[in-house]
């Protein structure tokens, strides 16, 4: 079984595993922006702490194998994005959010791109799969168009908090091993 890359660098973008100083730039640009977080599964953060908080947890989940998360650096720049694969075994549930700054210019699906790549290289893995909230369009169209097409959609599956108290409705999303 393969190890899972820290580092994956692909053409414009480097995505690597957090670093506890990427707290404040990922709250500015990403955990603390409520249009970033609007259809996430946890509330917008407001302080920076909270983002150093989920850091931490977010490494100890690759200690501990459950989980991995990249931090998305686009143009060298200040960290702009997350990437996560979430599970073990035969699935996976992919979670991914970049800042403001970075949408439009093809970034995202470059990133889950290489993210899904990465997987695959895993031979006991053969599903990474993603929900996005039914109003997420910009995030339903990304995952289309990088070949994890449409399932279906279940009926109040999910909570997202910034949006609603009730469980909302989401697009089931895969990619699955032929
Ligand atoms: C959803 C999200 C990740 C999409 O980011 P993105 O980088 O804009 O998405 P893509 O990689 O698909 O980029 C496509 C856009 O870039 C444009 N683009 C420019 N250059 C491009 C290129 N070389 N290749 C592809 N697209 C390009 C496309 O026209 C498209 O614009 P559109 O979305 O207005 O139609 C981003 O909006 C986001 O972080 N949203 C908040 C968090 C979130 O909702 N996460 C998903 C939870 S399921």
């Amino acid at each position: 079984m393969p190890d899972w890359a820290e580092q994956l660098p692909c053409g414009r973008l480097l995505l690597r595993k957090p670093l506890p100083y990427d707290a404040p730039a990922l709250f500015s640009g990403v955990s603390g922006d409520p249009d970033v977080t609007r259809y996430l599964g946890w509330t917008t953060h407001t302080d920076p702490a909270q983002t150093q908080r989920q850091i931490s947890h977010d490494l100890a989940r690759w200690q501990r194998d459950v989980a991995r998360t990249w931090v998305l650096v686009a143009d060298g720049g200040e960290p702009g994005g997350l990437v996560q694969l979430v599970g073990q075994g035969h699935a996976m549930r992919l979670g991914f959010a970049l800042a403001r700054r970075l949408w439009g210019r093809g970034l995202a699906g470059d990133a889950v791109t290489a993210v899904l790549d990465e997987a695959f290289r895993h031979p006991s893995l053969y599903r990474v799969e993603a929900v996005c909230d039914a109003e997420n369009a910009r995030s339903a169209r990304m995952l289309a168009r990088i070949g994890m097409p449409l399932e279906g959609r279940l009926g109040r599956y999910i909570l997202h908090p910034n949006l609603s108290p009730e469980p909302r409705d989401v697009l089931l999303h895969a990619r699955v091993r032929n």
